[in-house]
């Protein structure tokens, strides 16, 4: 069974970098592309305020108009009090999608913390995600979401705000067999292969707070059975580049990666 995602972050609504011309931009791609689902991987806001929220939310509409849409919350999102906003206009921090069709568990979690920069995934709800991993048949693949990366990202400068408790979070998504990790926060796209899991982090999709020679964009990943294609599409001219290829096989202790090939960051040119 195919399936396209589109993943996308840090579209910032407030930054004084968004750019409402690269909404215009993403949400005409994402129309044409017509993927079967957009997961928005933290960063909606700038200060986690309610017009910001509003304008957010309006987006997010729109691309529910066009597809099934998951969200979760980043650092931004989370400044002054604005996960209320959030949860009264977006939705619940966390989630969990079983696609039985294409054999594939998808599951959000809120890496963010009040008014700190720092992501956390905390005890609570690493408990959680253990447990509904636990439920998740063998021969179903496994993605979990959330915004801040979880290994430093190459070309993003001086290394910051990783997971505080990035160590216990990844020995837990190896050890339940994780296969797709999702996030963003860098506003660097990177992808990278770690103990079997692969961890494809979005740039920003919609703001000018680039490092370097990046450009603003996003990604998408085509699920084709037991293969995955991970592509970067550049936001400002809509050109897509294939940067890593998976191939997936079924074993007794449930589905993993069986080899792969792809480019990390600091290989990855820019393209416009
Ligand atoms: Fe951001
Ligand atoms: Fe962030």
């Amino acid at each position: 069974m195919k399936r396209n995602i589109i993943h996308i972050s840090d579209v910032h609504f407030g930054d004084p970098t968004h750019s409402d011309e690269l909404v215009y931009n993403l949400t005409s791609q994402i129309e044409e592309e017509n993927p079967d689902m957009v997961i928005f991987a933290g960063d909606l806001t700038y200060g986690g305020f309610i017009s910001e929220y509003n304008n957010a939310k309006n987006f997010i509409e729109e691309l529910k108009s066009i597809t099934e849409t998951h969200v979760v919350p980043g650092n931004h999102d989370a400044r002054n009090v604005g996960l209320e906003h959030f949860k009264n206009l977006i939705g619940d921090t966390h989630f969990v999608k079983i696609d039985k069709k294409c054999k594939l568990a998808i599951i959000g979690l809120d890496s963010s913390r009040p008014d700190i920069d720092d992501g956390n995934i905390g005890s609570f709800q690493l408990e959680w995600l253990k447990a509904e991993l636990d439920k998740i048949p063998k021969n179903f693949g496994k993605m979990v979401i959330f915004h801040h990366h979880l290994i430093p990202i190459p070309q993003s400068g001086r290394e910051r705000n990783i997971l505080l408790d990035s160590g216990d979070i990844i020995q837990l998504l190896i050890d339940e067999g994780v296969n797709i990790v999702l996030g963003g926060h860098k506003h660097v796209p990177n992808v990278v292969t770690l103990e079997g899991i692969a961890v494809i982090n979005s740039g920003t999709a919609t703001t000018r707070r680039l490092r370097g020679t990046g450009h603003p964009c996003y990604s998408q990943l085509i699920l084709n059975d037991v293969d995955m294609e991970a592509n970067l599409i550049f936001t400002e001219s809509g050109i897509k580049k294939n940067v890593a290829n998976y191939s997936f096989v079924e074993t007794d202790s449930g589905v993993k990666i069986h080899s792969y090939n792809h480019e990390a960051a600091f290989r990855i040119k820019p393209v416009i």
